[in-house]
């Protein structure tokens, strides 16, 4: 009865733990959920009351499949201050970056075709490329992303359509890639003649150090398409991202994107527009970075004082996760039942790796817990790790 594409496709591991969320008392480290509280609800509201008195029923009507123009020259604007290289031509409005992820996988992808990813790598990319019949690659990564003597092996002997990457404060693992790694795969995308995704919705939430350019900056070519996404910097359920590249390449995306949806929702867009237009967006991240800087620091020092010895962790400079590693031979899967048992969650890291590996690894999401439920559920879950003799 269904389709061959769906085959042995698993629900997401991580939207089904947070289906047991809702238990009252559960501490849940596991989505990658912003702050509700920290969500600009009065300033959406004066917006939303702006656009239907400037606009009035253009804003509730349909619109083009690009995207409205204001919003899209103002992507271009924020990505290219200066205005040398973009325009709104170069920029399309997606439905999430998720949307856009699916969209890539449309364009580029037929049953079989080689996807290069990260290793481990965000699992809602994943299971786009898999629902398309892709076969993914995982390469391994050191502290400073995608190991490019490995990159440069798997593009001439896989010859993969996309390569799939997120430099900034990666999902799961937290890490940014340096300067230098940033241009090798800029370089290594234009040789190849590869489709490059830089996935960025983490970027503006940096907590210290400088904000780096991006491989789309970098590249000067059409071989990378950077994505980005408001859900992190204003609300995930506004659904407002974008995709911004190659003129010719947003086209495909625009054609698939047709026989999707349509066009992203009118109003939502507005809205945005509006919200970017009157001066609260800057303001508003640099609220929520120090705020989920207080958060990352709480977790920090939770972990050194609940966590056994035997756990490591490096600190992330932005984002929104910790990622755990036990010794080896831990299961963290198992653990994750436990936990649950004393109310708290996180995802084990082994979903997140596509060749399975990674069992004693955890990720911990810091930016949908208060403070104290931060020193409660990490307390929760460091027992129950001493509990297991680790
Ligand atoms: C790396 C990455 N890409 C894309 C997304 C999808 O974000 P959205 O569709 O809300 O823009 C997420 C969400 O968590 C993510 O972590």
């Amino acid at each position: 009865m269904y389709s061959e594409r769906l085959r042995g496709i698993k629900s997401s591991a991580i939207r089904d733990i947070l289906k047991l969320m809702s238990r009252p008392g559960m501490i849940s480290f596991a989505g990658g959920l912003p702050a509700p509280e920290l969500f600009p609800v009065s300033e959406l509201a004066a917006c939303a009351d702006a656009v239907l008195k400037k606009y009035g029923s253009t804003a509730l009507q349909y619109s083009v499949t690009e995207g409205i123009t204001p919003l899209r020259e103002k992507i271009a604007a924020m990505l290219d201050p200066d205005r040398a290289r973009l325009t709104a031509e170069n920029v399309i409005i997606t439905q999430g970056s998720q949307q856009a992820l699916d969209l890539l996988a449309k364009v580029f992808i037929d049953p079989g075709s080689r996807v290069l990813t990260e290793n481990p790598t965000y699992l809602g990319a994943l299971q786009t490329f898999q629902l398309f019949q892709a076969k993914v690659t995982a390469i391994e990564s050191d502290s400073n992303g995608l190991d490019p003597a490995l990159l440069k092996k798997h593009l001439a002997q896989d010859k993969p359509r996309l390569v799939y990457v997120m430099p900034n404060f990666q999902n799961p693992t937290g890490l940014s890639y340096p300067l230098e790694r940033r241009k090798v795969l800029a370089k290594l995308a234009r040789e190849h003649d590869v489709v490059l995704i830089e996935d960025d919705p983490y970027g503006a939430l940096r907590f210290e150090g400088e904000r780096l350019p991006t491989i789309f900056s970098l590249a000067e070519s059409r071989n990378v398409v950077y994505l980005s996404s408001f859900s992190k910097t204003i609300a995930p359920g506004l659904r407002i991202a974008y995709a911004a590249g190659d003129p010719e390449l947003l086209k495909k995306l625009v054609i698939a994107k047709q026989g999707t949806d349509l066009q992203t929702n009118t109003f939502g867009q507005y809205i945005v527009n509006e919200y970017l237009e009157s001066g609260f967006y800057q303001k508003h991240i640099d609220l929520v970075s120090r705020s989920y800087r207080e958060r990352r620091d709480g977790m920090l020092v939770a972990l050194e004082r609940y966590f056994p010895a035997s756990a490591s962790w490096v600190k992330p400079a932005g984002g929104m996760f910790f990622w755990v590693r036990l010794p080896a031979g831990a299961d963290a899967s198992a653990l994750l039942t436990q936990c649950i048992e004393h109310n708290v969650a996180f995802v084990p890291g082994v979903e997140f790796y596509p060749d399975g590996s990674g069992r004693n690894t955890m990720r911990l999401n810091f930016t949908n817990a208060t403070q104290a439920e931060i020193e409660d559920g990490m307390r929760r879950i460091g027992d129950v790790l001493k509990a297991n003799g680790l």
